[in-house]
């Protein structure tokens, strides 16, 4: 039968299709394309929806992280300490506004920033602490700052990078509220994925707020005047039109993500596979990637492939290994964790367009991979 990766169509059936052009429709009469009354809407839908009471749209995930790096009062030749293992962007963001990205290695249990790494890397120069809420995990961010403003023995700003983690709530409150700032991405694939580049920040500060409405249009709350150097990270209105229509199913789609995620949990213990690790289920998680661990990850992969079944690898090499952060003198072995975690994740089909016997087809193919091939 085949089982895709991953497949768009799932959020755009004909109903959602009709609404969204319907929306572009008015956007064209209107004529308001730039900074237009569906940017408001959508970001006033969105503090309710999170629970976190300001949201900037903005451009993309990775513009959201400056934004909020920078209203977290992050300054130019400041430390930032980032997981090791994440996309890019939440290191990238670091880099771009002058910073040095100093890289924590993981929790192996969780893939989560480790507290007692992070608090080890605190210098006199560290300002802020970047949790990213991998695969859609919330991270403990009460520890993590107790550990770091401990090692430090002041204040940590803490800058979330939810750009996977949309709707994600921990025990002290929803993900993006947890911090001083946090980044959301809407890229197409994520959670809550838009029809082209988008994404927001968040606070629960009204002055950051502000400083960031402010520095996504070129650092002026009045046109033509600069209280400081700032950036066109204005949100597309057709984007924002977009993610009004997904927004009222974002609640069932992270549901059906965690129901998959529940019967894939009880298809791998069926199927007693020793050489897979399932992720830990914990509430609030919102499984933007179901990832597990593998043993002969690569053999894994391209078996699957050949059966029809999509899988992917987030993340294959560590930041601090990337040749761009080269000269902050990153080694192998430094981040063990890390390194092996990139060496053995594997995604499986989560979205929600994915049903129950696609998952059995999954967890199938696994196990005839290992039943042919004993370590
Ligand atoms: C953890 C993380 N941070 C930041 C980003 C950046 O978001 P965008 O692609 O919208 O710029 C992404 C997107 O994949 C992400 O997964």
């Amino acid at each position: 039968m085949g089982v895709p990766f991953f497949d768009i169509h799932y959020n755009l059936d004909e109903g959602v299709r009709a609404r969204i052009l319907k929306r572009w429709q008015a956007i064209l009469e209107h004529g308001r394309f730039v900074n237009g009354p569906e940017i408001e809407e959508l970001e006033v839908a969105l503090a309710e929806f999170l629970g976190v009471p300001h949201v900037v749209g903005c451009s993309n995930g990775s513009d959201s992280l400056v934004l909020a790096l920078r209203a977290a009062g992050v300054k130019p030749c400041d430390e930032v300490i980032v997981p090791a293992f994440t996309f890019f962007a939440s290191a990238g963001s670091v880099s771009r506004i002058g910073c040095t990205p100093v890289f924590a290695d993981i929790d192996p249990e969780t893939f989560l920033v480790s507290p007692e790494s992070a608090a080890s890397l605190v210098t006199e120069r560290t300002t802020a602490v970047m949790p990213v809420h991998l695969y859609g995990r919330p991270v403990d961010v009460g520890a993590l700052r107790a550990a770091v403003e401990k090692a430090a023995g002041r204040p940590i700003a803490i800058v979330e990078d939810a750009a996977q983690a949309v709707g994600a709530v921990q025990a002290d409150g929803p993900c993006g509220g947890l911090g001083e700032t946090a980044g959301f991405s809407c890229f197409p694939t994520k959670n809550l994925g838009a029809t082209g580049d988008a994404g927001f920040a968040t606070t629960n500060d009204a002055e950051r707020a502000e400083r960031m409405r402010a520095l996504r249009q070129h650092g002026g709350g009045r046109q033509y005047y600069h209280d400081e150097v700032g950036y066109n990270f204005r949100m597309s209105c057709l984007q924002a039109a977009s993610l009004l229509e997904h927004l009222p199913q974002l609640l069932e789609w992270n549901a059906a993500r965690a129901e998959g995620a529940a019967h894939y949990e009880e298809l791998f213990a069926a199927a007693g596979i020793d050489e897979v690790l399932v992720p830990e289920r914990v509430p609030g998680h919102v499984y933007h990637q179901y990832v597990v661990r593998a043993q002969r990850r690569p053999e894994l992969q391209a078996w699957l492939g050949e059966q029809g079944v999509g899988s992917a690898v987030y993340y294959p090499l560590p930041l601090h290994l990337q040749p761009c952060f080269a000269e902050l003198g990153g080694q192998v072995g430094q981040l063990p964790h890390s390194e092996r975690a990139a060496e053995e994740v594997l995604a499986l089909p989560i979205y929600p367009g994915a049903d129950a016997a696609q998952r059995e087809e999954v967890v199938a193919a696994i196990s005839a991979f290992y039943a042919r091939q004993p370590a």
